[in-house]
């Protein structure tokens, strides 16, 4: 067995999910009926030379790159987890994976993680699978001694069936009215009214409502609908969570490397993340990320 063989765990349904310990990256959630919601791209690389692009890629400690010299995104998806518990045959199936930081060596460009005490700190991501429901819940514990500052989201690739993303009356986001809007192509600020969001460009915004805490849209994914929650906690106190919502589109597609020039017509990552006002994770306390996915 190589470290990074993917998992696989099912639900008496029929359900089923798959996690490469790469990352702790899911790359499947197959509902009892049989629909896939997830995308990968087929020019994923699975082999550790790179995060999986597609599924869901987990970030943290930082959403993009505002400290240069921690990666994109942050480290959680370019290291190997260890597998945890494991349970099949229940009301429920699940699964943990966890990262315990201290062990992490690429945390930084210059693998100068030895120096690196700010996130001193054990990672759990477990991950829970119904007949047509997958949650994914993430736990930071500071296990050094100092408190820090994080950011953290579950980047879902959400897959959109007939390749009809453009479509808006078939591909599209809603729940997010009255949220402040920041479009991180043009600058712009705005907040959203009451229709929906559609793939009719480039998109790549950050919604925000501080007023709501928990996140809760609706994604019609091609045609048939998927429901998104999430929530967030640091030491028991609830923090709001925010959402980014992306598709490459035409040109960011051609750019990368591991996605082809078409397959933007096939997806929409639609992101919950804690990322405004933050509170730090004092030493020897802890924070909670969940996200929940039901095919509706
Ligand atoms: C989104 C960002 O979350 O991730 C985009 O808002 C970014 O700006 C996208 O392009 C993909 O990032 P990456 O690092 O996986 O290529």
């Amino acid at each position: 067995m190589s470290q990074n063989d993917p998992v696989t765990i099912t639900h008496k349904s029929g359900s089923s999910v798959t996690i490469y310990p790469y990352g702790a990256h899911i790359t499947s959630f197959k509902t009892a009926s049989g629909r896939e919601l997830l995308f990968v791209s087929s020019s994923a690389k699975l082999d550790g030379s790179k995060a999986i692009r597609g599924g869901i890629p987990l970030v943290f400690p930082q959403f993009g790159q505002p400290d240069k010299s921690y990666p994109q995104h942050g480290f959680l998806r370019r290291n190997y987890w260890k597998a945890g518990l494991k349970e099949e045959g229940g009301d429920s199936s699940s699964c943990e994976f966890y990262l315990d930081l201290k062990d992490v060596e690429t945390a930084r460009g210059d693998g100068q993680w030895g120096k690196e005490t700010k996130y001193d700190c054990r990672i759990t991501l477990t991950v829970k699978i119904l007949a047509e429901e997958l949650t994914t819940i993430m736990k930071f514990d500071n296990t050094g001694a100092v408190p820090f500052d994080f950011q953290t989201l579950f980047h879902t690739y959400l897959k959109v069936a007939g390749g009809k993303a453009l479509d808006p009356t078939s591909c599209n986001v809603s729940g997010l009215e009255g949220y402040k809007a920041e479009d991180k192509i043009t600058g712009e600020e705005y907040v959203l009214g009451e229709s929906p969001i559609i793939i009719d460009r480039e998109v790549d915004r950050i919604y925000q409502n501080s007023s709501k805490p928990i996140l809760s849209v609706v994604v019609n994914t091609g045609g048939q609908k998927v429901s998104l929650k999430a929530k967030a906690s640091v030491d028991g106190k609830e923090t709001p969570v925010s959402v980014v919502v992306w598709n490459p589109h035409i040109e960011k597609a051609k750019g990368m490397s591991d996605f082809t020039d078409e397959q933007y017509h096939d997806m929409v990552c639609v992101e919950p993340g804690v990322l405004y006002d933050v509170p730090s994770i004092e030493n020897g306390k802890s924070a909670v990320f969940e996200q929940v996915i039901t095919a509706l």
